[in-house]
């Protein structure tokens, strides 16, 4: 080890390290740092064992992972795929974005939307969904009592500062965004603004991805005439759904999203339709399930278990209740 990288590893020790190596004198950092070295010498790989940190050993965009991630394991879903990797690449190969990435994720339930979040996160941070830079919100769990909701805000807004203080590039999820108190989202809405700083500091390299059912009707209505007139389900466009989407989102009077300032100050930046998923959709789920176990390829049990789902409209059977999402118990079933 050159004393460059001698530098270096005292100064991940600072950085990373935690509390309690800052208070101890340079002297003594610098004496430790040296006995390390000698150790660090025979075990190379140590490095990996520290503590995960706000820097780019841990945080980096790997657009080509994401893109192959969405084709090879993202099912079903074309439109949404390319509107993600879009956004998403832009934003992060933005050095200064003027906001943080604000997207909202719509469609009916199983059809992919906590997935693509996981993808998402596995392609910017080195420990994905684990790592401690990404935070995820459900309101059932996190806010269940509406009685409570003056705590919550506060709560909420102070674990969004303290987060985005440690790291700028904190991803946060807010699943089932649709049950969730309109004061609640009321009091997200600062930290997607477009401020240079908010008290000192800067929200604009964080991720804030919504999560919602929300639209998931109007845009399986469309799939469905779509589907009815015969054509590829890839030449389904976005401004076919966009239409649909936003009346269910912006018209709905019951939805929580519709009372906030988030949609009329613009403060979303991508609205992405997911698809109810088809038969087809579910086999390709249930054989994926199967390489993830590491077992060898089954199409008749993936058949099996996509067969024994319930699929609507009732006249015609095209899409899973479900989406691919009861496949994994499912499987235990048959194993
Ligand atoms: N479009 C899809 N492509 C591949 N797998 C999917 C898809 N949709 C759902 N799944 C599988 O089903 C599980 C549940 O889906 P999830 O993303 O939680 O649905 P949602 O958040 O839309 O309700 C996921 O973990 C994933 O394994
Ligand atoms: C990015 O992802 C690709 C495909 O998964 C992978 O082969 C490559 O090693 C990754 N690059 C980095 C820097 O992690
Ligand atoms: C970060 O968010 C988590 C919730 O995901 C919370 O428990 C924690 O206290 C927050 N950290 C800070 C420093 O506010």
């Amino acid at each position: 080890m050159n004393s460059r990288q001698h530098q270096t590893l005292l100064l991940l020790l600072l950085v990373c390290g935690g509390g309690a190596i800052e208070i101890i004198s340079t002297g003594i950092a610098v004496g430790m740092a040296a006995a390390l070295t000698g150790f660090l010498a025979s075990y190379p790989n140590i490095f990996y064992y520290f503590h995960e940190c706000c820097r780019a050993e841990w945080i980096s965009f790997n657009k080509t992972g994401l893109q192959a991630d969405l084709e090879s394991q993202l099912f079903g879903q074309h439109i949404a795929s390319r509107i993600i990797l879009k956004a998403v690449t832009g934003f992060m190969n933005n050095n200064n974005p003027k906001k943080p990435l604000v997207l909202s994720l719509h469609g009916w339930t199983g059809t992919g939307k906590n997935f693509v979040s996981q993808l998402i996160a596995d392609n910017i941070y080195k420990k994905g969904m684990d790592s401690s830079f990404v935070h995820i919100f459900t309101s059932e769990l996190h806010f269940p009592h509406a009685s409570q909701i003056e705590t919550y805000k506060t709560q909420l807004q102070h674990w969004i500062r303290g987060n985005v203080t440690n790291c700028a590039h904190s991803m946060f999820i807010f699943d089932e965004m649709d049950k969730m108190h309109p004061g609640l989202i009321d009091s997200i809405k600062p930290f997607v603004d477009y401020y240079e700083k908010l008290d000192g500091v800067s929200y604009r390299k964080a991720i804030f991805i919504f999560l919602s059912n929300a639209g998931g009707e109007s845009i399986t209505h469309t799939t469905l005439d779509f589907w009815k007139t015969g054509k590829d389900r890839e030449e389904l466009a976005l401004k076919d759904v966009e239409m649909s989407l936003s009346l269910a989102v912006f018209n709905n009077k019951n939805s929580g999203l519709w009372h906030t300032s988030l949609i009329d100050k613009n403060l979303v930046d991508f609205f992405v339709p997911f698809l109810p998923l088809e038969y087809r959709h579910v086999v390709q789920c249930a054989m994926a399930e199967m390489e993830a176990r590491g077992l060898p390829p089954n199409p008749d049990l993936a058949n099996q278990v996509a067969s024994e789902l319930t699929y609507f409209p009732k006249s015609d059977r095209v899409f899973s209740v479900k989406g691919c999402k009861t496949i994994e118990s499912k499987l235990d079933y048959y194993l």
